[in-house]
């Protein structure tokens, strides 16, 4: 079965980026010329999907006005490109009701998913070249569940997921476990979840059996990790760049660094850092 359908979590509350999400979502703060919803969103069309559904929540609506055709008197090569990819893109909303976790958030996705695999892309991360589509090729290759990982310095393991597992070719590793940001001592490897996956319909029934994990919430990687134990899953070693926009100092780097490569921009960014000496 292809993946046609994309599910995207914008639900959570972005309390590492406060006071700037005091009244506005994480997932709309801005990455030099657009939110990082906009890119999420380009990432699943430039990837082949065609309906997405973002789960959204309390004080989320700036996302769902976002993605209007816009009607604005004045031309803007950024909100054209976006009003050409609404032209054949669905985009559906849901509301999680209470935030209780990422894998939560996903559970809302079961009717719109029904018994397809699905990509999952976390709302507040930017990836390049699009890694979801470098995963679905991936998946059309093992055909079960796979999740991209990326290898991180081990003093940041404790941020996020780690898998444990064992390479089975260039980039592919079969995975054995996973544990929800273990600290430096418990971390199996140093290959953290970057938050672009290829789920199977499965998924579901172990999201329902998950209990509360880490921070008290229903965690998506101890899903998975009950996911494991019941069909194959594989890890992909993505080799671009991964922006996490959930912190301030990782998403300070990524304007600089969006900022330099920028056809627009980059030119005088540069210049401008140059002429600071630093
Ligand atoms: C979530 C996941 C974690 C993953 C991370 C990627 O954590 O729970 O497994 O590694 O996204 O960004 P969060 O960043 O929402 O705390």
């Amino acid at each position: 079965m292809k993946v046609k359908k994309a599910v995207i979590p914008a639900a959570g509350y972005g309390t590492r980026m406060l006071p700037i999400t005091k009244a506005q979502p994480k997932e709309m703060v801005p990455v030099v010329h657009k939110p990082v919803i906009q890119y999420v969103v380009e990432e699943a069309y430039y990837s082949g999907i065609r309906d997405i559904l973002i789960i959204t929540g309390k004080g989320k609506r700036a996302i769902e006005d976002h993605f209007d055709r816009s009607d604005l008197p004045k031309k803007d090569k950024y909100v054209d490109e976006l009003d050409r990819i609404l032209e054949e893109v669905d985009i559906f909303f849901v509301r999680q009701k209470e935030q209780k976790g990422l894998g939560d958030a996903v559970r809302y996705a079961e009717s719109f998913v029904d018994d397809e695999p699905f990509a999952l892309l976390l709302g507040d991360t930017i990836t390049f070249p699009p890694c979801t589509k470098e995963l679905i090729h991936a998946y059309n290759r093992y055909k079960t569940s796979i999740i991209a990982v990326e290898e991180v310095p081990t003093e940041r393991v404790s941020l996020y997921g780690i898998v444990a597992c064992k390479e089975i070719e260039n980039n592919v590793y079969l995975i054995e476990d996973l544990v929800e940001k273990p600290s430096v001592d418990e971390a199996p490897s140093n290959l953290a979840i970057l938050g672009r996956y290829i789920l199977t319909p499965e998924i579901f029934d172990c999201i329902h059996e998950t209990k509360p994990g880490k921070s008290n919430e229903i965690q998506l990687t101890d899903a998975l990790r009950i996911l494991n134990t019941r069909e194959k899953m594989y890890a992909y070693l993505f080799k671009g760049k991964r922006y996490d926009i959930g912190n301030k100092l990782d998403w300070l780097k990524a304007n600089i660094e969006m900022a330099l490569e920028d056809e627009e921009v980059g030119k005088e960014i540069r210049e401008f850092i140059k002429s600071m000496g630093v």
